[in-house]
């Protein structure tokens, strides 16, 4: 018999957590009848049991449409290897066992945890210690296999898209390449969407190892041909054939994975060193983390917190909701959190774009074609 729930967001923020967390609040309360506990930056509010907050339906009016989170979130730490300073030297330890006793004395009956594959990795350990827990999937990066969406990365896209419209204006008035970083981790889904919508010339992703002689070929021919402007989107994990993925900080105990950056820069500044043409880099960054969710992501994001409170109240712990199609669905977290979602390299979507004439940097060069470029024939 479920009385009481905690509910926890953990790891990057993203559109759409607030709006699970009213949809959890709002079944828990309307439908079910049962009380609320808000956890405080992940699973850290549960291992210091501060700021624990009883969330009434009051708490959570207006929130819907409001960006990141009430609950506060945290990428770093992880219960089972918590780090402390002790007499000046890092000590790791594993307090989960103060979770199981916080567990016990706030008299949680389940707890929802909002989080990525780190935040769910760690769901999956604590169910395997008898916690009753439940995974609400959310990423910006629509990187788990298990979900076909989450809530989040179409606001994201729209973000780069909106960026890519206005980039585009300016490039064309100064007749230079415009190169625009935007996230994913090792994934290339906001990079490929965002780069077909915003009418991208070039877009970089992981899954497809660029060749910068054909992404400096590109810009050169739509030079020539009267297009005096180029939009190259990257992704932030994209590298070059043969090269390495641009790491601004390696993983960590902490921090546990590697921060990626910096190929925006390095990108432009070949561009610009062997085409000749002027280019400028802009990074998106954590603009694409705020912000309102758009209307999809906000009720993607309300199906996945009434789900998950169906799945408290059936007693399916151990499993996350997802989407598969249209509908709403369950997998053992275990199951979502192995296998990460790339982009097929030979998918429809990308077969599409190479059509409408997007450059990958991997389309061989139509050597005549090139020889014609070069001497400013084409
Ligand atoms: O996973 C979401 C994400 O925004 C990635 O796209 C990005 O690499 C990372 O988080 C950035 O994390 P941080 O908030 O630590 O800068």
């Amino acid at each position: 018999m479920v009385r009481k729930i905690g509910i926890s967001t953990g790891g990057g923020d993203c559109p759409g957590l607030n709006a699970v967390i009213r949809a959890v609040v709002r079944a828990a309360r309307l439908h079910y009848r049962w009380d609320v506990i808000g956890i405080e930056d992940g699973f850290d509010g549960l291992i210091f049991a501060r700021n624990l907050k009883l969330l009434t339906l009051k708490d959570i009016t207006g929130i819907l449409h409001r960006g990141g989170t009430i609950l506060g979130t945290t990428n770093r730490g992880n219960p089972f290897k918590h780090i402390t300073i002790e007499d000046g030297k890092e000590v790791i330890k594993d307090l989960t066992p103060k979770i199981l006793e916080n567990i016990e004395i706030l008299g949680l009956d389940a707890i929802i945890s909002i989080g990525g594959d780190g935040t769910l990795a760690i769901a999956r350990d604590l169910y395997n210690l008898g916690v009753p827990i439940v995974g609400v999937p959310k990423t910006i990066d629509n990187d788990l296999s298990a979900t076909d969406l989450t809530f989040g990365f179409t606001t994201a896209v729209n973000t780069a898209t909106e960026a890519l419209d206005m980039l585009h204006t300016t490039a064309e008035s100064h007749h230079r390449v415009m190169v625009v970083e935007v996230m994913g981790r090792d994934a290339g889904w906001i990079a490929l969407e965002s780069g077909i919508a915003g009418g991208a010339d070039v877009i970089l992703i992981p899954e497809i190892p660029f060749d910068i002689e054909k992404v400096v070929h590109k810009v050169k021919r739509r030079q020539i041909s009267g297009s005096r402007f180029s939009i190259v989107v990257v992704a932030e994990g994209a590298l070059p054939m043969g090269g390495e993925k641009s790491i601004i900080a390696e993983a960590s105990e902490a921090y546990q994975s590697v921060r990626l950056g910096g190929i925006g820069y390095q990108l432009g500044h070949a561009i610009q060193e062997k085409s000749g043409i002027e280019t400028r880099v802009v990074v998106l960054g954590h603009l694409q983390r705020g912000g309102s969710p758009n209307a999809f992501d906000r009720i993607l994001a309300t199906r996945f917190g009434a789900a998950a409170a169906d799945l408290v109240h059936e007693g399916k712990f151990g499993y996350m909701v997802c989407l598969r199609g249209r509908r709403i669905e369950s997998v053992p977290i275990e199951a979502a959190i192995g296998q990460p979602k790339r982009v097929n390299p030979d998918g429809q979507v990308v077969l599409t774009a190479e059509m409408m004439g997007i450059e990958f940097g991997r389309v061989p060069v139509d050597e005549v074609a090139f020889d014609e470029v070069e001497q400013g024939k084409e």
